[in-house]
């Protein structure tokens, strides 16, 4: 069987807790299989820029490679994250462009792209991820580079008219289209990506999920939702009851239910509008006052970029001012936590909540949302209020979906949710765990090799 490389900005490097779906997800994968791991090392090097390491650890190979701080600023901060994240979010207000950043991009992927060539073989199968790397392939294919390439966008394929604003978004397409198969979250995403090629004039859609672009060069595109170990969360998360962690959180509610958020700390999740809502059910819901607290553990996030900045800025002001506002003497409406949490505890923390609460504005998947199903008591089962707007709706269908900017109608589901009886909170877990258990992180990661493989 061939070598599967794996290409992805952020490695998680063994022994190193990561947040964000990806890391986990391609973690999960590569153990599976075993390969080759390369991305950024996350060193930044004042001026080794393209320093390479290279460590084992089981059956995966890591080699990474470290940036300078004028390149990690203006490819990663600059362009990945204030130029095309924005972007595939839906959120034109908050691109930031210059060709500055956009040459540090290229520059990056062209480093990517003479370091990685001379490790591949012609037989490897790699798998590159995400927007940091869009202009990889067609890169190492002017190296030379003969394998088969397929590429997975973890993030949202906003609509033509929206990627179209972006000055080079022909050269990204062209990038795209070096791969043999390029994958969305969702048949939506997919859907949006065969539309720009449509109207954009940049080839044909010979049918669905095969393209033709107008230089002749034929691509597959396919919908691989991404999934989690959804038998490892279970397992982890009934182990989980047994650690201190998990007895900590449950002692200090003293009998109250919880609701938990876990996110990224990212204006994409929708954090300041979540706040908003639960106050506004803490003043729509008199009767509930009391019986619900609410943790939102957010992990601080690309801390250098402005943006993400002014959102802490404004959360932090907004959690003050909901517990000044609502708390008793001893009782805080919310908790707000800043910090990561190793993986088995935030299980355990799933397990305990009665109420997940999921609500980005724009989201390719959303990983925490599934992890948090897979970590019910079966007995017991909490209920998932989630974003419609989340790649995770299309399956999980049975969670209570709502409309992230409607403040009502949050509110409305956090308190349906404390009330819900037993057995419908059974019914609509065991519907959305029956999903899970056939489409997990092991089908995702075959169905998408075959497809590549095959094609
Ligand atoms: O899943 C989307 C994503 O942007 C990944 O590409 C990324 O690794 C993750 O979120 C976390 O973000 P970052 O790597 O910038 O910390």
């Amino acid at each position: 069987m061939s070598r599967l490389v794996v290409v992805s900005n952020r490695v998680a490097l063994p022994g190193q807790a990561s947040s964000g779906g990806l890391a986990v997800a391609l973690q999960a994968a590569l153990e599976e299989t075993g390969g080759l791991w390369f991305g950024w090392s996350g060193n930044i090097a004042d001026d080794a820029s393209g320093q390479l390491h290279e460590q084992t650890a089981g059956n995966i190979d890591y080699v990474t490679v470290d940036l300078s701080r004028a390149d990690h600023d203006d490819y990663y901060n600059g362009f990945a994250n204030r130029t095309l994240w924005p972007l595939l979010h839906f959120r034109m207000d908050l691109v930031d462009y210059s060709r500055e950043t956009w040459e540090a991009y290229r520059r990056v992927n062209a480093l990517f792209a003479d370091r990685l060539a001379p490790q591949l073989r012609d037989d490897d199968v790699v798998w590159i991820h995400d927007y940091h790397l869009i202009p990889l392939a067609s890169l190492l294919r002017e190296r030379g580079v003969r394998c088969k390439l397929g590429f997975f966008l973890h993030v949202p394929m906003p609509s033509s008219d929206i990627l179209a604003a972006l000055p080079h978004h022909g050269l990204l397409f062209e990038g795209l289209s070096a791969h043999d198969l390029v994958g969305f979250q969702t048949s939506r995403d997919l859907e949006r990506f065969q539309d720009y090629v449509r109207l954009f004039g940049r080839g044909r859609v010979v049918e669905h999920g095969v393209l033709e672009t107008a230089s002749g060069r034929r691509l597959r595109a396919g919908a691989f939702p991404i999934s989690i170990d959804t038998a490892g969360i279970e397992r982890q998360a009934a182990a989980a009851v047994g650690k201190s962690s998990f007895k900590r959180l449950a002692r200090s509610l003293s009998g109250r239910a919880l609701a938990i958020g876990v996110d990224r700390l990212d204006y994409s999740k929708g954090l300041p509008e979540r706040f908003r809502a639960f106050e506004r059910y803490l003043q729509r819901y008199p009767d509930q006052i009391g019986e619900l607290t609410y943790l939102q553990i957010a992990p601080v996030s690309r801390g250098d970029v402005l943006e993400y900045q002014t959102l802490r800025s404004e959360l932090e002001q907004l959690a003050g001012h909901i517990n000044g506002g609502h708390a008793e003497p001893d009782w805080t409406p919310m908790r707000y936590v800043n910090r990561n949490f190793p993986h088995a505890s935030l299980t355990g923390f799933y397990r305990l909540a009665r109420l997940g609460l999921v609500t980005p504005l724009r989201d390719g998947m959303n990983l925490v949302a599934k992890e948090y199903v897979a970590a019910q008591d079966p007995e017991d089962p909490g209920v998932l209020v989630l974003s419609s707007f989340a790649g995770a709706a299309r399956e999980l269908d049975q969670a209570l979906l709502v409309n992230p900017y409607d403040l009502d109608g949050v509110a409305a589901a956090i308190a349906r949710a404390v009330s819900m009886p037993l057995e419908e909170r059974r019914e609509r877990w065991e519907a959305m765990m029956a999903c899970l258990r056939d489409h997990d992180i092991t089908d995702w990661r075959r169905s998408y090799l075959q497809t590549l493989r095959a094609a």
